[in-house]
């Protein structure tokens, strides 16, 4: 987690990288700070708090300097104090580093270092790292072998910069299991965690594999491997609409991406003909297929199970990135691995698709952001195509997951049941007038503490996802279950007033999922029905538009969100960045 921006440039780099890091906050945002070189000295300025406040507060932008470096913050090691906020400093204030990762031999490394007389101010695993640096400047006097050096002894992840008080026009940067981009401009360079940081700037990128290390001056950039030796790599030309992240006249982006939704599920629709039918028959011809991924992509990657099951008859497991461990040992070279994620950095899904590809499997990526790990370490890939999610929340990434996921089933059977991408956007809007209706609801419900959402068959995921979005947004306990297990534990929590929400379609289980509403209802439940079909259990009713079968979820699980969206600002929490969360979740 956490967001990095670093440049060299002819101008004063300040402002550039406050613009660059508000842009990388969705990676973690509960301490930032910012150093820059200056007259011979690292002036340093951090605190907790977002971006913003460090703006307002210290008025970093003005800080000056052609070189700096700048961070903002999702704890791992450390609390959230001003002290743990990076960048941190060496003992003689020589060196400087951010850090994106976990050390995970740090405290070994610590103890070492304090033996030697090495002073740590913060509890960081990335402090060792201005320490280990100092040691190996001490020695060589130069950058680019001091960072070589300070590396080798380091275990785990890492995303690093560091800058070096006399060598002011350079920056060196490497990377291990983290994502690292150079960003070229004309008359700066750019070190970045994600290319938005530097997208306004210039739309040329060279992305860092693991173990490289690239130094950056006034002159340009050069990158090399462990060992000190040159590589060449690729300039990647970035399509420039990944700038476009504003939030236009929404009070947030999260709200804004709720409503791209008709766009973005068309654009969805949007695939190469030859990359669908790599992606089938690979699947066809499988040994086995497992399907992967976390978060709100796991969801997704639950409804394909269920149409690949249901409608192409082939067997199937959907299972967690953190938990892929479980499954290594069914994987083998016959296997598919099919990989659901909208950043294509979370850890967890890295280190499965690793374990996959040890044992020979195939791994096909379905991937929002087209330059990521997981999009370059793919067999084949699919692209959502829906433009930068910045609200911490997935939203219309997940339903343009969900409408490859059916593109796939569907180039699998040898059948379009989605149709013509205008009229599936015309249902999309269609589901998104709910919006007022379930802003009422929102305001009646928000001071209630506890959630069920149920439904039954593959609306399970629709159900799981609604659950997760409230929990994340509104910070209310919600849980997303099948229908069918409520008298098997959970109809005992139900009390007078306790709201759950059910979805139901007409024409899937529909009888038996009102059947557990009344239940639910007799014992004081107040119901919230998501469904195409009105019904008197239904205290409060969101019509769900007709659309196809493998369309529906999504139009059941827009006003699941906007629920989510308007508890979250009824309860005056900031739906962008939620507590505690962060959008890419880049440690295991
Ligand atoms: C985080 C985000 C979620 C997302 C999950 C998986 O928890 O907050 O919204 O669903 O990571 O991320 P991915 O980028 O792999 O889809």
């Amino acid at each position: 987690m956490c967001g990095i921006i670093a440049g060299v440039s002819a101008e004063e780099i300040a402002p550039t990288l406050i613009e660059g890091l508000k842009r990388v906050e969705y990676r973690g945002y509960d301490s930032a700070g910012v150093a820059t070189i200056h007259d011979g000295v690292i002036e340093l300025r951090k605190d907790v708090g977002r971006v913003g406040d460090l703006e307002r507060l210290q008025k970093v932008s003005e800080m000056q300097g052609e070189v700096g470096m700048a961070h903002t913050r999702w704890a791992t090691h450390g609390g959230v104090t001003k002290e743990n906020a990076h960048p941190h400093v060496s003992c003689h204030g020589e060196v400087a580093v951010i850090h994106n990762g976990i050390i995970e031999n740090y405290l070994e490394l610590k103890q070492r270092l304090a033996k030697k007389g090495h002073v740590f101010t913060s509890e960081t695993d990335t402090e060792v790292i201005a320490h280990l640096l100092e040691e190996a400047y001490g020695q060589s006097k130069d950058p680019l072998e001091a960072t070589l050096k300070a590396i080798k002894p380091l275990v785990g992840q890492y995303a690093l910069v560091v800058m070096f008080r006399d060598h002011p026009g350079t920056l060196v940067g490497a990377r291990n299991d983290a994502p690292l981009i150079i960003g070229v401009g004309k008359k700066e360079l750019f070190l970045a965690s994600d290319v938005l940081a530097f997208i306004s700037r210039t739309d040329l990128a060279v992305f860092l594999e693991n173990k490289e290390v690239a130094e950056l001056t006034h002159r340009g950039y050069k990158v090399f491997n462990t060992r000190g030796a040159e590589v060449k790599k690729k300039v990647i030309q970035l399509a420039w609409e990944l700038s476009d992240v504003s939030k236009l006249d929404y009070a947030h982006y999260t709200l804004k991406e709720i409503h791209e939704q008709p766009e973005t599920v068309a654009r969805a629709m949007v695939q190469r003909p030859e990359s669908l039918a790599a992606f089938a028959e690979a699947i066809r011809d499988a040994g086995s297929v497992i399907l992967t991924a976390s978060g709100s992509s796991y969801h997704a990657a639950l409804l394909l199970r269920s149409r690949l099951s249901k409608d192409a008859k082939i067997r199937c497991d959907a299972v967690l990135a953190g938990e892929f461990d479980e499954h290594e040992h069914f994987v083998d070279k016959d296997t598919v691995m099919v990989v659901f994620s909208q950043s294509g950095e979370t850890a967890d899904l890295l280190n499965a698709v690793k374990a996959g590809r040890r044992s020979g499997a195939k791994v096909l990526a379905v991937v929002n952001a087209a330059g990521s790990s997981l999009a370059r370490e793919s067999d084949g890939v699919l692209l959502l195509n829906c433009g930068p999610e910045v609200g911490v929340a997935a939203t219309k990434s997940f339903t343009s997951q969900v409408m490859v996921g059916n593109l796939i089933a569907d180039a699998v059977v040898g059948r379009d049941t989605v149709g013509d991408a205008r009229k599936v956007a015309a249902q999309v809007s269609q589901a998104l007038e709910s919006e007022k209706a379930i802003r009422k609801v929102a305001e009646e419900l928000s001071g209630r503490t506890d959630f069920y959402f149920i439904a039954r068959g593959s609306r399970y995921a629709v159900a799981q996802e609604g659950a997760l979005k409230l929990k994340e947004l509104a910070y209310v306990h919600a849980e997303g279950m099948p229908a069918s297990e409520l008298k098997h534990g959970t109809l005992a929590l139900i009390e007078k007033g306790t709201p759950v929400v059910v979805i139901a379609h007409s024409r899937d289980g529909f009888s038996n999922t009102i059947s557990n509403a009344m239940e639910l209802q007799a014992r004081g439940a107040e119901i919230i029905g998501i469904s195409d079909k009105e019904d008197p259990v239904f205290k409060h009713f969101i019509r769900v538009p007709q659309a196809a079968d493998s369309v529906v979820p999504i139009l059941e699980v827009i006003p699941l969100q906007l629920l989510a969206y308007f508890m979250a600002t009824e309860l005056k929490n900031d739906p962008d960045y939620p507590r505690n969360l962060a959008k890419s979740v880049t440690v295991r």
